[in-house]
C-alpha cells in the first residue's frame, strides 16, 4: 500500500505531469510521483484498456477526440513496471457522487486518489472545484468521507488532499482540523494563499501547528511551495520533522531530475532522457513540445535547439532534434556528427511511431 510518510514527491502539474515526466522524476530520485489534476467528469467517459505493446494501462475517453476526429482520446496513462504504489491520481471535483464513481474506474490501476483543493487556475475553480473547494468545507469533507469509505476503505488504499492556505491562521488550522477527522491518509499544504503567485516566498510561519495537527490525526504532512532540490527537503526534515515529506512543482516542470540527491542533470542530458521515455510510450507530440520547450533553455534567442523545437511538430523530429542533433553537452551539431547508434535509435524510432499511429487511429 502507498505510503506517503516522509516522501520527496512530485506535484500534480496539468500538461507536465505525463508520465514521461513522471517516470523521469522516478528513476532520478523521485518517491511518489502525481498525475495532473483530471476532472471526474472526464474520467467519468474513459474505459480502460491493457496496451500489450507498451505494457500501460490506458484510460481512453469514449467520446473521443473532438478536434481529430477518428482519434481515441487518452485521459490517462500509466506504467504499472515503474509507477505500482508510486503514483497518486489527482482528481478535480465539486460533487462526491461523481467523485466516488470516477475514482472507481481508476482505483485499481493506481496507489491513490488525492483531491484537488489548492489550485486556483480557472481550469479548476469553475464549477466549485480546486481552490474553490476551500470556500466550501462541508462539500469538501463530504467528498474526502465517501471518497475514504466507498473507495479508499474497499480497494485499501489511501486517499488524500492538496490544500493551501487560507488568508487568516485560524481558519486554517480549523480546516485542517476538519480535514483530518475524514479518514484522509495524507494532507499536502501548498504554503501560499490563494492570492500569491508561484514566484512570491511561502509562508512557512505556522507549518509546525499545521503538522502536529496531522499528526495527532495520523495523517501524514507533506509541504510544497518553492522545494527546488533534495537539499531542501532534507532541511524541511530537520526543521519540521523526519516523518513530513516535500513536494515539488516548478522545479520538476524545467528539470524533472531535480529530485536527484547529486543535484539534477544538466537540462541537455534531462532532455535526451525524457525524449527517450516519450520515444518508448509513443508520447503524443503536443506534450512532448510543450514539456521540452520548458526544459531547454531559450537562452536570449540564441539556443538553436530551443528554436528547432518550437517548431516542431512530430515525435520523429523531436527525437532527431535531441538525440541527433544535439551533442551530449548541449551543442547543436546537425546531422553530420550524428553517431551510428543515435542514427539506429531515430530510424526505430519513426517505425515504432508510424507503426503507433496505426494503431490509434479507429
Ligand atoms: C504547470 C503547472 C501546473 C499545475 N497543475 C496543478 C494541478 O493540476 N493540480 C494542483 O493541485 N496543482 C497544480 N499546480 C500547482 C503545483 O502543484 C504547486 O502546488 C505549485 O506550483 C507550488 O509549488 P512550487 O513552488 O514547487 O512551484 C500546477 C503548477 C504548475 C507550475
Amino acid at each position: 500500500m502507498l505510503d506517503y510518510r516522509a516522501k520527496f514527491v512530485l506535484a500534480p502539474m496539468v500538461r507536465i505531469g505525463e508520465l514521461p515526466t513522471r517516470l523521469l522524476a522516478l528513476k532520478f530520485g523521485a518517491d511518489l510521483v502525481w498525475g495532473p489534476e483530471i476532472i471526474d467528469k472526464k474520467l467519468l467517459t474513459c474505459e480502460r484498456k491493457y496496451n500489450d505493446q507498451l505494457k500501460t494501462v490506458d484510460f481512453l475517453s469514449k467520446t473521443g477526440n473532438k478536434k481529430v476526429p477518428g482519434m481515441t482520446d487518452l485521459v490517462f496513462r500509466t506504467f504499472p513496471e515503474m509507477e505500482k504504489d508510486k503514483v497518486v491520481f489527482q482528481m478535480g471535483t465539486a460533487n462526491a457522487q461523481l467523485a466516488v464513481d470516477a475514482a472507481k474506474i481508476v482505483i485499481e490501476d493506481v496507489g491513490a486518489i488525492d483531491i484537488n483543493a489548492g489550485c486556483p487556475k480557472h481550469f479548476s475553480i469553475h464549477s466549485g472545484m480546486g481552490a474553490a473547494l476551500l470556500s466550501t468545507p462541508d462539500l469538501l469533507c463530504e467528498i474526502l468521507t465517501r471518497l475514504v469509505n466507498e473507495v479508499g476503505k474497499p480497494n485499501e488504499k489511501p486517499i488524500s488532499v492538496k490544500i493551501r492556505l487560507l488568508p487568516k491562521k485560524e481558519d486554517t488550522l480549523a480546516l485542517v482540523g476538519r480535514l483530518v477527522k475524514t479518514g484522509i491518509s495524507n494532507l499536502t499544504l501548498h504554503c501560499r494563499t490563494r492570492e500569491m503567485r508561484n514566484r512570491e516566498d511561502p509562508i512557512r510561519d505556522y507549518v509546525d501547528e499545521i503538522h502536529q495537527i496531522c499528526k495527532d490525526n495520523n495523517v501524514t504532512f507533506i509541504i510544497n511551495g518553492k522545494v527546488e532540490s533534495y537539499q531542501d527537503y532534507a532541511g524541511l526534515q530537520e526543521q519540521y520533522g523526519e516523518d513530513v515529506g516535500a513536494m515539488v512543482a516548478s522545479a520538476a516542470e524545467k528539470n524533472p531530475t531535480c529530485f536527484n540527491k547529486d543535484g539534477p542533470l544538466p537540462w541537455y542530458t534531462a532532455a535526451k532522457e525524457f525524449v527517450r521515455f516519450a520515444q518508448q510510450f509513443t508520447h503524443h507530440p503536443a506534450n512532448t513540445k510543450y514539456c521540452l520547450a520548458r526544459m531547454v533553455p531559450n537562452d536570449h534567442n540564441k539556443n538553436k535547439i530551443y528554436h528547432l523545437i518550437t517548431k516542431a511538430s512530430t515525435g520523429e523530429q523531436f527525437i532527431d532534434i535531441i538525440l541527433t542533433k544535439m551533442s551530449d553537452t548541449g551543442e547543436y551539431i546537425g546531422d553530420s556528427n550524428a553517431n551510428p547508434v543515435e542514427k539506429e535509435v531515430k530510424r526505430k524510432s519513426a517505425e515504432d511511431n508510424e507503426a503507433s499511429t496505426k494503431r490509434i487511429k479507429v
